[in-house]
């Protein structure tokens, strides 16, 4: 961004200077080359001036003030090397080091240490002062948190880690209590770092310059030696970091500065819960058996990949070419997944290729595509810190997409307005120095009748944006709609029987959308995993546009994607209609580009989605599936149904790194790369391309997409491929999008969004800045429908699931790491009146049972949720909490109705 301010003019040890105004002198100095000796200072929080070690000399002015909080002006003459200053510098050092441990040598952080170089830096040779007085020498460790200690005798109370705890994280967990001599780091109300507030993300750790705040696994293995620097495999954010490594062990993941999705910042998962990469449990060579309930023979990767080749080779003799298919993963690279579709189009010659994506994010894909053109979000995370107005709907970000949500925060503490459309009360809604401006605490599954109510009002109370409209929409769309809209069965008034929501308020929340400046809508699964899925961001998309909210900073539409490459896995053409860049199938032109580039003739016919592939492996037609890196048997709907299919098919094949429930009905197993060993790239929510590279050999032997293109050679469709950088130039090749994407580019620069095309090298920060991707925007008519699945006397409540910080999806990596300190079963959320009239009392076992099934969890009472709504999280296999949830799904893409489920709840032992 450019920088407006005016620049000031001064001298810093003789050497003249020009910086912006408002540059702090420490800054000014800095940007000069001259480094000013410093402790409570660094460049990711605001300046305090605490530790008095960056004093400096002004020529005219008395005393000598902290460069770090001075701002520079015009005609200053600064110095900050003078005799004096050393004299004072050494002093104040002096009465750090001497209520400081004098254990440097055994210090897990020596030669990592701010104390210590400063120590150095100001020339201290001598403590003339004993440590015989009082001090904090012996103060108490809290080894509480599973991650870090905290040793509060190495304490300089310099405040950095408060500071990095309520500007970068918002958290506000620990606090500087007491002063002057008796004043001491605290976490909650004087509580351990485990029990208190503290979500474990590592800021004030990054930002502490002593050992005070240390990683326990360099305590343990000592500093590392090298990094390498790679992106997070958890969730959507993508955060970047750099590995630190001692050899082959990662010593700790420190999140990297110039992360385009972070900046710096990380959380519980990606900063510390890498420890499943090593674990024991991980599968490390393949493994075949004959039939599901012979035990696994470990073999060859020649004779696993011959086995695979020949079942399926068997299977579509016998049952036909499109009797077996594939699903790509989420959590897999970009490469990898692109040669598991080529795979299946090229060596299967079907398009029974889908993705994960279909049960989280499909309708994002198909309803921004048909409004604005492109099946992406519209902005990058950085847009947020113009917002105004923020509506949050049907997502979490501070439990599943913490970074972002740590960034969104801080826009909130800057004063902008948060609307939150949830049946549950997230944390966002009340938090510290937060609060929403409106609840909207709508009945699960009234989404659209929300959504449509709110453009009702925006419409009808003359609060179009009709000039946004009128250039950049498409006018006959906008008329049908707008009469749609404006009938009075719209209106909040009709639609709060349904909702639940009192239509005051949602009048009130759609004039702050429509006027109060700047709005960004943000949403999850909390909109995509409904029958309804596809006409909620439709409806969302009208909302945006009828408001003018789209295409500058500080407004659009933003899906936060769950998984880590949920959006590259579906740009990689992972849909069974859709090639990579989403063109389909049956385009000839775009078909052909890819038969010429692949040698083969591709079927013009879009495949099977996975219920298809599922409904047809029941009733005896799939016979075979590819299954990478995706456990379908817990993470999607109905389970027994799932369970049946796959127990029907005569070859599954999976390829992961532990055997997951789905592996409990596999024929052949192939183990995976964790992504500390994968070479490749993620595309995160914003439509950034990471890096992704290998910090340590793969544990197999082989990479992912190698074993895929050994199975495709197996099967007669030759694949090969030197490296991962030439799967990515082939991408690029045959991609608009990816055009200008190479692995020698990000290494150059980082990162980009895409489009990322010969004329935008850096990428595309904002889409849809002056028009449309489609050219004029799209709007459709929305009606709400209300889901077939309701609230009976049988099952008289909603069920809702989601997502916990600690904790990632079905837990198979999370659950392998000390995470599961801070949840280790998962629980049901009932409100005390549902809790009381069943005679439930919090932490007593209950019976969650739908028509699909019942499960057994502990209860949690709780006001979070309204009354008649139930909430859980679905990370824990002994729950299995799919095995409630219905067949139900949206109506365009199939996404599952995971979030309404009528269930009823009752006590047992
Ligand atoms: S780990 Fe994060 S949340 Fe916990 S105290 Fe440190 S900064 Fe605050
Ligand atoms: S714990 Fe570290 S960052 Fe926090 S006040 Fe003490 S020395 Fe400073
Ligand atoms: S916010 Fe997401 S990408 Fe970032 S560290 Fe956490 S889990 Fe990883
Ligand atoms: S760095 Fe300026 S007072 Fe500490």
């Amino acid at each position: 961004m450019i920088d407006i301010r005016p620049n000031v003019h001064l001298t810093i040890d003789g050497v003249e200077v020009t910086v912006p105004a408002g540059t702090t002198l420490m800054q000014a100095a800095r940007s000069a080359g001259l480094n000013v000796a410093s402790l409570c200072a660094t460049d990711s929080l605001k300046p305090f001036g605490s530790c008095r070690l960056c004093l400096v000399e002004v020529s005219g002015r008395k005393g000598l003030p902290a460069s770090c909080t001075t701002p520079a002006e015009s005609g200053m003459v600064v110095r900050t090397q003078t005799p004096q200053l050393a004299r004072v510098r050494r002093n104040v050092m002096e009465l750090y080091i001497s209520d400081h441990p004098l254990d440097c040598l055994t210090c897990a952080a020596n030669g990592d240490c701010e104390l210590q170089d400063m120590a150095g830096t100001v020339g201290l040779r001598q403590v003339r002062y004993g440590m015989d007085g009082a001090n904090h020498l012996h103060a108490e460790k809290d080894e509480s948190n599973p991650y870090f200690t905290f040793d509060a005798s190495k304490c300089i109370a310099c405040s950095r880690c408060v500071r990095a705890c309520d500007e970068i994280q918002g958290t506000f967990a620990i606090t500087i209590a007491k002063r002057g001599f008796a004043s001491k780091v605290t976490a909650g109300v004087d509580e351990s770092f485990l029990s208190s507030e503290c979500v474990s993300c590592g800021a004030c750790v990054q930002a502490c310059p002593t050992a005070t705040l240390m990683e326990k696994s360099v305590i343990d293995a000592g500093l590392p030696d090298r990094e390498v620097k790679t992106t997070c495999a958890y969730c959507g954010v993508g955060c970047s970091f750099k590995a630190e490594l001692k050899g082959n062990d990662v010593v700790r993941m420190t999140p990297d500065e110039d992360g385009g999705a972070n900046e710096g910042h990380s959380c519980v998962k990606g900063r510390f819960a890498w420890g499943y990469a090593t674990h024991a449990d991980r599968v490390l060579a393949p493994m075949i058996r004959e039939q599901i309930t012979d035990a696994w023979r470990t073999v060859s990767w020649d004779e696993a990949i011959d086995f695979t080749a020949s079942r399926f080779r068997t299977i579509q003799r016998q049952h036909g070419r499109d009797a077996i298919g594939g699903v790509s993963s989420s959590r897999c690279t970009n490469e990898e997944v692109y040669v598991v579709q080529k795979m299946i189009r090229a060596a299967f010659q079907n398009n029974n290729i889908d993705t994960c994506a279909r049960v989280c994010h499909s309708p994002t894909g198909y309803g921004l595509k048909q409004t604005f053109g492109t099946a992406a979000g519209t902005q990058d995370f950085r847009s947020v810190a113009h917002a105004d107005v923020i509506m949050v709907i049907g997502a979490n970000p501070t439990d599943a997409h913490p970074v972002f949500g740590a960034r969104m925060k801080r826009r909130l503490r800057e004063g902008a307005k948060l609307i939150v459309i949830d049946p549950r009360r997230i944390d966002l809604v009340k938090s510290p120095h937060i609060r929403a401006a409106h609840h909207l605490q709508l009945r699960p599954g009234t989404n659209v009748a929300m959504v449509n109510a709110l453009a009702h009002v925006i419409v009808t109370e003359g609060l179009a944006n009709a000039a946004f409209i009128a250039e950049r929409c498409d006018d006959r769309s906008y008329q049908q709609w707008q009469e749609f809209i404006a009938q009075p069965e719209q209106s909040p008034e009709a639609t709060e029987a349904f909702t639940g929501v009192p239509a005051h308020l949602v009048r009130e929340a759609a004039r702050l959308y429509a006027t109060g400046g700047n709005a960004a809508i943000y949403y999850g699964l909390g909109v995509t995993e409904h029958s309804q899925g596809s006409t909620m961001v439709l409806g969302i998309a009208n909302l945006a546009m009828v408001a003018g909210q789209i295409g500058r900073e500080g407004t659009g539409v933003n899906p936060l994607r769950g998984q880590n490459n949920v959006q590259g896995s579906c740009d990689m053409g992972s849909f069974p209609h859709e090639l990579p860049g989403y063109r389909h199938i049956s385009d000839d032109t775009t078909r052909a580009a890819f038969e010429q580039a692949w040698g083969v003739a591709l079927d013009h016919e879009p495949g099977m989605r996975i219920p298809n592939m599922l409904a047809a492996a029941v009733s005896g037609q799939f016979k075979g599936m590819f299954i990478q890196g995706e456990d379908l048997a817990q993470s999607d709907p109905n389970t027994q149904h799932v369970t049946a299919a796959l127990s029907a098919m005569e070859c599954v094949v999976v390829q992961d790194l532990f055997l997951n429930e789905t592996a409990k009905y596999a024929h052949v197993f192939l183990p995976g790369t964790a992504f500390l060993e994968k070479d490749g790239t993620f595309t995160n929510a914003e439509r950034r391309i990471n890096r992704v590279r290998p910090a340590m050999p793969s544990r197999t032997g082989m990479q992912e997409w190698d074993v895929v293109c050994r199975i495709a050679t197996a099967l007669g469709y030759p694949m090969s491929y030197p490296n991962a950088a030439a799967i990515m130039d082939e991408i690029a090749s045959l991609t608009p999008s990816f055009a200008g994407v190479s692995f020698a580019h990000l290494d150059r620069v980082g990162s980009v969004q895409w489009p990322c095309t010969g004329d935008r090298p850096l990428g595309t920060r904002i889409m849809h800045e002056s028009s449309f991707v489609r050219g004029k925007g799209r709007f459709l008519v929305t009606q709400y429908v209300p889901t077939d699945e309701r609230s009976t006397r049988k099952f008289p409540l909603l069920l809702t699931t989601g997502r916990i910080l600690s904790q990632y999806n079905v837990g198979t990596e999370t659950r392998r790491t000390a995470n599961s300190v801070w949840h280790s079963e998962d629980v049901l959320e009932i409100h005390p009146h549902d809790a009381e009239v069943r005679g439930i009392g919090d932490g007593e076992g209950v019976q969650l049972a739908s028509r699909k099934g019942a499960i057994a969890l502990r209860a949690h009472v709780s006001d979070r949720v309204p009354e008649g709504v139930v909430y859980t999280t679905f990370h824990h296999p002994d729950v299995a909490a799919n095995v409630v949830t219905t067949e139900f799904s949206d109506w365009a893409t199939n996404c599952p109705e995971y979030k309404v489920t009528a269930v009823e709840v009752r006590p047992v032992d």
